[in-house]
């Protein structure tokens, strides 16, 4: 490692909407962090670089070859499309560099296995970029499975679904660039109730794909109008059912587009044998058991923060220690993969309108 005055040496790739929550995180993380570069091809991404964080001129640059070149940072963190992930990745591994590499891990199982093929055989620290593990009210639901509160875990239903809510800026509206609500938010959904559940291994998957509406419906009055409606071709809704060596069944839906009350719905409802669990976004979460000889509904009284800045402080600060002092991450890459395995199972079963094995 190459640290001056102790810090690692991170560079930003890709500078478009989520690293300003990466930036403000590694700011917060100043005494162990230092941002030494930024990446972006286009020019006025680079100018609120300068303009807004700071950065000066000679530490940015247009694309990720030549900075990894010229700068030779400790490490990198990957804001890139989906569909760069995999090649951002090969270079900045390939120069050394340890990767943080945001949602979801690659394109497919194929690319996952790529890089982390690469991160081992260099040795580098690969942490993929979910965050509700860092979320007090997720940690209150893996402590009571390890307490085993709910038994024997059954069944989740799953939700994280938008009315109206096809980002209008990026790729997310491109299949073959890595949009769509399996790959862009579901992914957040299947990482969080497997986390709770305790990463059993998956099984089985059937699901279905609906689309169409999202090629017109900027018609209509939304809080995020004006996506890109011609070359959209991902599903506007997902609904799938994995099930799980361990007996676990878990349901998921998912949309962009989908005729529903709320603007947006992210939760999930556990049940095991003993107890049972809601989480839901942003809010405490309510367990549920039979206690005292009643049927009791438990809340914590007090929560820390459950905010975003928080979450990805945390999460960059995990993979800035591991990349510092060689501690373990706690979302490595390998879950990347993971996660892979049933959303590439998911888009299989829906595609082949049949129940399919998750792979190995
Ligand atoms: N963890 C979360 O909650 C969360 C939220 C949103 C997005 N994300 C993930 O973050 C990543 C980035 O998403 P975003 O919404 O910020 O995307 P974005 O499109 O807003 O930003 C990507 C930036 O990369 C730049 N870029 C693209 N190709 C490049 C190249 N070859 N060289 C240099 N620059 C290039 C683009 O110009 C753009 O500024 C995605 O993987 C997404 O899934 C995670």
């Amino acid at each position: 490692m190459t640290e001056q005055n102790g810090k690692l040496r991170v560079a930003i790739v890709g500078c478009g909407m989520i690293y300003r929550e990466h930036m403000m995180a590694l700011r917060e993380l100043a005494d162990s962090v230092e941002v030494v570069a930024a990446v972006d091809k286009e020019r006025s991404c680079l100018d609120v670089m300068r303009d807004t964080w700071g950065m000066p001129e000679a530490s940015l640059y247009a694309d990720w070859k030549s900075m990894l070149a010229a700068v030779k940072p400790d490490a990198v963190d990957v804001c890139l499309p989906n569909y760069e992930h995999l090649p951002a990745a090969l270079d900045a591994i390939a120069a050394g560099c340890h990767v943080y590499m945001e949602k979801p891990l690659a394109m497919n199982v194929a690319e996952c296995k790529t890089m982390l093929a690469a991160a081992k055989e260099k040795n580098v620290k690969l942490a993929v970029g979910f965050q509700q593990e860092y979320n007090p009210g997720t940690t209150i639901l893996t402590n009571a499975r390890e307490a085993g509160f709910f038994g024997d875990l059954r069944y989740v239903h799953g939700s994280l679904l938008r009315r109206r809510g096809t980002p209008n800026w990026g790729i997310y509206y491109s299949r073959e660039l890595g949009g769509g609500p399996v790959l862009d938010i579901a992914v957040h959904l299947l990482d969080v109730i497997t986390y709770v559940c305790g990463r059993p291994e998956p099984a089985r998957v059937t699901a279905s794909y609906f689309y169409g509406e999202g090629k017109t419906s900027d018609k209509v009055y939304c809080s995020s109008p004006n996506w890109n409606t011609r070359d959209y071709n991902v599903e506007d809704l997902a609904v799938a059912h994995i099930t799980f060596a361990n007996g676990l069944v878990v349901q998921l839906e998912t949309s962009y587009v989908n005729h529903i009350k709320e603007d947006c719905v992210y939760d999930f409802k556990l049940g095991g044998s003993k107890g049972g669990a809601w989480w839901q976004s942003g809010k405490a979460p309510e367990l549920y058991t039979d206690m005292l000889g009643a049927m009791m509904n438990i809340t914590p009284a007090f929560l820390p923060s459950q905010g975003r800045p928080d979450m990805f402080r945390r999460k960059l600060e995990n993979w800035v220690n591991a990349c510092r002092t060689g501690s373990e991450l706690l979302l490595p890459g390998e879950v990347g993969l993971y996660i892979q395995r049933i959303l590439d199972a998911i888009a299989l079963a829906a595609r082949e309108n049949k129940e399919v094995e998750v792979s190995c």
